[in-house]
């Protein structure tokens, strides 16, 4: 049972997107393999799509492998993809019934073809929940999506769909994989890293960011609520002069 919407800040972010950061380093602590890591963070993402409700978040975006995470040992890779599959697997039932509505980004054409049938299934099944939006980010570059993008927006322009001069930040963003999704308003990234790795850059332009210690397998959602109700005591101006 999701936790019913009692400790909501007031002022709390609605779209909250993580950079789940620190599963390695978790897992060396414990003198166990990095898999060991991922598997401990998974779980985690549970623990914290349960916790969106009751904090009024109703978008939670989740980095889970990056384009630049091909670089990783074979054996890793080939570790998170099949703990990709299994998560899907595992969860799918959980996640229909409790109302979470699935996306993913990012480019699917490097992903295996069992894997992105396994996404495209998760993402029919859910497609009619709206009580949580997770979207999952998998072989997603922010750099790399806006080059997707452009080149989607050049063929509509080149094809007559389109006229250069239409175009304008307002348009830009119909060609990104979150064109459905609104900015995210608070961005966390786990494990004492102060950087954004290439996480969702158009869309974080006005985020506000929380930089933790905490490592990704230790996140909890008592966790993420401090940090929604901090949020909420921001003043967003969006470069404007305050009132
Ligand atoms: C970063 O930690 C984490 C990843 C590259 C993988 C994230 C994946 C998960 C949390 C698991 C599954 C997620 C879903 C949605 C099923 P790191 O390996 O870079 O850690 P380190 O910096 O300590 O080495």
């Amino acid at each position: 049972m999701l936790n019913a919407p009692d400790t909501a800040p007031a002022q709390g972010p609605r779209h909250v997107a993580i950079i789940m950061d620190g599963n390695g380093r978790w897992a060396q602590a414990r003198g166990r393999p990095r898999l060991f890591g991922h598997h401990a963070g998974a779980r985690r993402v549970r623990e914290v799509v349960e916790a969106c409700p009751g904090l009024g978040v109703k978008y939670l975006t989740v980095f889970a492998f990056s384009t630049e995470n091909w670089k990783r040992t074979q054996a890793e890779v080939a570790g998170l993809m099949s703990l990709f599959r299994r998560y899907i697997v595992k969860e799918t039932r959980t996640l229909k019934e409790n109302g979470i509505r699935v996306r993913f980004i990012g480019d699917r054409v490097r992903l295996d073809s069992k894997l992105t049938a396994l996404m495209d299934t998760l993402e029919e099944e859910t497609k009619d929940n709206d009580l949580v939006h997770l979207t999952v980010a998998l072989n997603y570059g922010g750099r790399d999506e806006v080059a997707r993008a452009t080149k989607r927006l050049a063929r509509d322009v080149a094809e007559g769909r389109l006229r250069a001069e239409d175009v304008d930040e307002e348009t830009l963003p119909k060609y990104l994989d979150t064109h459905v999704l609104p900015d995210p308003d608070l961005v966390i990234r786990t494990s004492g890293e102060a950087r954004i790795s290439n996480f969702l850059l158009w869309q974080s332009a006005y985020a506000e960011y929380e930089f933790i210690d905490t490592l990704w397998p230790d996140f909890t959602a008592a966790e993420l609520e401090r940090l929604c109700h901090s949020y909420g005591s921001r003043d967003r101006r969006f470069g404007a002069v305050p009132a």
